[in-house]
């Protein structure tokens, strides 16, 4: 849980505002927003990684440093695998587990459970971008955590891979973890998490159900048929685009706009209702409103 937490760096940058936010057990929190809008800050923040300038970072009430155990706490991954080029994967687990008194049976264990078993006596210098991301994850698991906090995890992931951490993700909050999970794509954690957290340059814009935020967006309409461009539309709705026999609509429920079809005797071939562009919401949501938005889209540096 984060309490109006801000983080200001020597150089004058505000790298976090005021933000408050928390992400409850048994479900996946999506930590949303673009290259620098202060997600990485925050979770070092959470991790005792950087010392906040005001406000408070907590893990179930307590600071991270002030965790007995951490790592049967809360398990993170903030960079993909810091492990040494020359080691291998159950080498790199073994040590941290054995520095924290996990068996070596939990080491095989998370290997399995990230997929690396086959990989694991292999150098991890070998190891493509995607299978430290793995690596990482199953440092994070290692300790059996009930809090995961997990930055950027999807980078340098496949489609593949990519499906497979959404399957991991949903199994872990499906045993009760609180997984908080960030991303700068929105569609990469869509199909995944249940509430979603968005900031922008450092100050938050929505927390809430990813299922309240679509509710929100506007509703659109789309209908299709051989002339449907003959369709006239009453003066508050708008044909948002029109292209191959098929229209979408704006400012009407699908019942009107298949009402006033009917009415004008057009042959339909399809009436749908399309949920709010959720990638349209999110850049909305998060674009700067003033056009010094440099700092925002310029830095980003590699995640
Ligand atoms: N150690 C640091 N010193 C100075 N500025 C930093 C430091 N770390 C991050 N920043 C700045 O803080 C802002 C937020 O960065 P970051 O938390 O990495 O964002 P994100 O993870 O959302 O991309 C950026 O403007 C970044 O340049
Ligand atoms: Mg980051």
């Amino acid at each position: 849980m984060v309490e109006h937490l801000t983080k200001r760096f020597g150089s004058g940058v505000t790298a976090v505002a005021d933000l408050s936010f928390s992400a409850a057990p048994g479900k996946v929190t999506g930590f949303l927003g673009p290259n620098g809008a202060g997600k990485t800050t925050t979770l070092r923040c959470l991790l005792g990684l950087v010392a906040q300038t005001e406000g408070k970072a907590t893990i179930d009430g307590v600071t991270y440093r002030e965790i007995e155990n951490p790592i049967t706490v809360v398990g993170a991954s903030l960079e993909a695998s810091g492990a040494h080029p020359a080691r291998t994967a159950r080498n790199h687990l073994r040590m941290i587990a054995s520095a924290a008194k996990i068996t070596d049976s939990r080491v095989s264990e998370v290997l399995e459970t990230v997929g690396l078993t086959a990989a694991a006596d292999r150098k991890v210098g070998g190891y493509s971008l995607g299978m430290r991301q793995r690596l990482a994850l199953a440092v994070a698991l290692l300790g059996d955590p009930k809090v995961l906090i997990l930055d950027e995890p999807a980078n340098g992931l496949d489609p593949e891979g990519i499906s497979w951490l959404r399957t991991f993700l949903r199994h872990q909050a499906s045993k009760g973890v609180s997984v908080l999970v960030s991303s700068h794509v929105l569609s990469e954690v869509q199909q995944t998490v249940d509430d979603v957290i968005i900031i922008r340059s450092g100050s938050l814009v929505y927390q809430g159900s990813l299922h309240a935020l679509t509710e929100g967006g506007p509703a659109e309409v789309v209908v299709r048929g051989p002339n449907i461009d003959q369709l006239v539309l009453p003066g508050q709705w708008s044909r948002k685009s029109v292209a191959n026999g098929e229209t979408v609509i704006t400012g009407a429920t699908i019942e009107e706009v298949g009402r006033a079809a009917f009415e004008q005797s057009l042959e339909l071939h399809e009436l749908s209702a399309k949920s709010a562009d959720l990638e349209q919401l999110f850049l909305g949501l998060t674009a700067e409103e003033s056009p010094t938005n440099q700092s925002v889209n310029g830095k980003g540096g590699p995640e």
